[in-house]
C-alpha cells in the first residue's frame, strides 16, 4: 500500500513573504501610535494629517495582509522552531494567526466606522473609498468600541511577538529571526 507523504515545509519564509512582512510591521508602527495620539490631541492640523495617514497605510496593510496570505497559502511556511513545547508551539501559532486576522479586520472596521460617521476615506488622495454602510451614530459607536478593542489586541499581540523574538535570538540562540531574513545575511 503507498502513502502519501506530507509535503517537506520550507526553512525559510518565501522572498516574498519577507518584504511583505516588514513592509507591513513597519507600517503597524506607525499605525498604532498615530491612532493613539490622533484619537487624543483634539482638532487641529495635526490631527487631520494623522487621520489622514491612520486611513490610507491601513487601507495599504490590509492589501499587503491579502497577499501575504496569499504568498503563504501558494508557497508555505516554516514550522514551528525546533525545541518548542507543545505549549510555546500553540502560543506562537495562535498570535500569528491571530494577528493576520486582526491586520484584515481592522482596517475593514476602521473603514466601516468612518463610511457610519460619514467621513471619507481617501487613499494619500489619490482616491477615495465609496460608503459602505449607512450614516448612523449608533453603528458608528459600535465599529469605533470594536476598532479601539482591536487595536488593543493588535498592541498586545505585537508586543508579544516582539517578546518572542527576543527570546529566540538572545535566550534560546535559534534561527528563527533568521528565516525572516534576507538569506544574503547568513544566519
Ligand atoms: C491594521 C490597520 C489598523 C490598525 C492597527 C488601527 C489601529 C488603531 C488604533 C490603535 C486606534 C486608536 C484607538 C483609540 O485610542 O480610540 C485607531 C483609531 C482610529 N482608526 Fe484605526 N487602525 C487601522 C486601520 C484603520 C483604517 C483603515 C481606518 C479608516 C479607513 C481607521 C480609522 C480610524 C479612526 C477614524 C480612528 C479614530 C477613532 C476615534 O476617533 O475614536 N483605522 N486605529
Amino acid at each position: 500500500m503507498s502513502t502519501i507523504e506530507a509535503p517537506a515545509r520550507p526553512l525559510h519564509y518565501a522572498p516574498w513573504s519577507k518584504t511583505l512582512h516588514w513592509v507591513s510591521a513597519l507600517m503597524i508602527l506607525f499605525i498604532i501610535p498615530a491612532g493613539i495620539v490622533m484619537a487624543n490631541i483634539g482638532p487641529g492640523k495635526l490631527q487631520n494629517t494623522l487621520y489622514d495617514l491612520h486611513r490610507s497605510f491601513g487601507v495599504v496593510v490590509f492589501v499587503l495582509a491579502l497577499a501575504r496570505v496569499l504568498v503563504r497559502i501558494a508557497r508555505g511556511a516554516p514550522g514551528p522552531a525546533a525545541g518548542l513545547t507543545r505549549f510555546e508551539r500553540i502560543l506562537s501559532t495562535s498570535v500569528h494567526h491571530t494577528l493576520y486576522a486582526l491586520l484584515i479586520a481592522m482596517p475593514l472596521l476602521g473603514w466601516l466606522m468612518t463610511s457610519a460617521y460619514r467621513v471619507d476615506v481617501s487613499v494619500f488622495g489619490l482616491f477615495t473609498l465609496p460608503h459602505v454602510v449607512a450614516q448612523d451614530e449608533a453603528t458608528y459607536k459600535v465599529l469605533q468600541r470594536l476598532h479601539f478593542i482591536g487595536g488593543l489586541a493588535m498592541t498586545l499581540l505585537v508586543l508579544a511577538h516582539l517578546a518572542g523574538v527576543i527570546k529566540h535570538t538572545f535566550i534560546s540562540r535559534d534561527t528563527v529571526l533568521w528565516r525572516m531574513l534576507p538569506r544574503s545575511w547568513g544566519g
